[in-house]
């Protein structure tokens, strides 16, 4: 009995120096929620530790031996329940508590944050900055300034996680939700999907990327030039920054992709047996859904982008050229 007041009283005694722990760092969330969960790992092992050492020892203490009767009957004891109620009552509580506030603190976004909109959809993030700028599972900030992500679903439940920031949520249609976190060095980290979405779910993965301050300009005023460029010059970047000529080609060469060289208006045939002209209008609807329109022969991998119409009117203008 006295051993058990003993680990009690110390026990109590802990848990205030352990309640500091946590209140360092919360400007920068990921230490929060690391110190939040070092002291839930804390108080959990040393609560294990405790009751598993408690019963080796009584039960090698109060073990029957030989030529022993059956031991006292014992009948309740007040005290005891007394405090074996109360202990967890204030640890529960205490940790609820701290949780609350971590989740709180998490809550509130600096005011000076950099805001960015995140849209998921089946199956990818498309992403809008301030300046009209948008890239495609790409999201770009300059170190050193909290990041505030506006986060919504063009079509089905996802949910964007961010591991190095600690942060996750839901990106719910005709919802829009947020999530803050503070890029304290440059570097590239990975976010994911953590909601299954469809078949193409382990598919939507983006990165973050964290710049030093001059770059992120750089890249910054590169992109604003694009927006205000012609149709043309615009159809030509955009064919090269989403990427599109890592499977379609502008050389004629038979790839994994039909070629871009003269594909405006040039008879295709779909895997469905239908034979269009890839006109405007095909075109258009391909870089939106282009499950639907594949080109017979080739494999269903592109994925859909989501441009505006002035965008893939650019595209247009650039393929006629090719
Ligand atoms: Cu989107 Cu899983």
């Amino acid at each position: 009995m006295k051993i058990i007041l003993t680990l009690i009283a110390a026990a109590l005694f802990l848990l205030p120096s352990l309640a500091s722990a946590d209140a360092a760092g919360l400007s920068d969330p990921v230490k929060a929620w690391d110190n939040h969960w070092h002291m839930f790992l804390t108080i959990v092992t040393s609560l294990w530790a405790f009751v598993t050492l408690l019963v080796v020892y009584m039960s090698l203490k109060y073990r029957r031996k030989k030529g022993q009767g059956d031991g006292a009957y014992i009948h309740g004891n007040i005290l005891l329940e007394i405090i074996w109620t109360a202990v967890p009552l204030i640890i529960i509580i205490f940790l609820g508590v701290q949780s609350w506030a971590v989740y709180r603190e998490q809550t509130k976004v600096p005011k000076d944050a950099y805001e960015v909109n995140v849209e998921g959809f089946m199956w990818g993030w498309n992403v809008t900055y301030p300046e009209g700028i948008k890239t495609i599972n790409e999201i770009r900030v300059p170190v050193g300034k909290p990041v505030k992500i506006n986060l919504t679903s063009k079509d089905v439940l996802h949910a964007f996680y961010i591991p190095a920031f600690r942060i996750q949520e839901e990106a719910i249609p005709g919802r829009t939700t947020y999530v803050w976190f503070n890029p304290t060095q440059p570097g590239e980290f990975p976010a994911y999907c953590t909601e299954f979405c469809g078949s193409g779910h382990s598919l939507m993965l983006a990165k973050v990327i964290v710049m030093q301050k001059a770059d992120f300009d750089a890249w910054e005023g590169k992109q604003k030039e694009g927006i205000a460029l012609p149709p043309l010059e615009k159809g030509k970047k955009l064919v090269a920054d989403l990427g599109c000529l890592g499977c379609h080609n502008i050389t004629g060469e038979k790839t994994s992709a039909p070629t871009f060289k003269g594909i405006y208006r040039r008879d295709t045939v779909l895997a469905d047996g239908r034979t269009v002209k890839a006109d405007d209008a095909y075109i258009a609807n391909h870089i939106k859904d282009p499950k639907t329109t594949t080109v017979n022969g080739y494999p269903k991998t592109m994925p859909p982008y989501n441009l505006s119409d002035e965008e893939s009117r650019a595209v247009v203008e650039y393929l006629k050229t090719l």
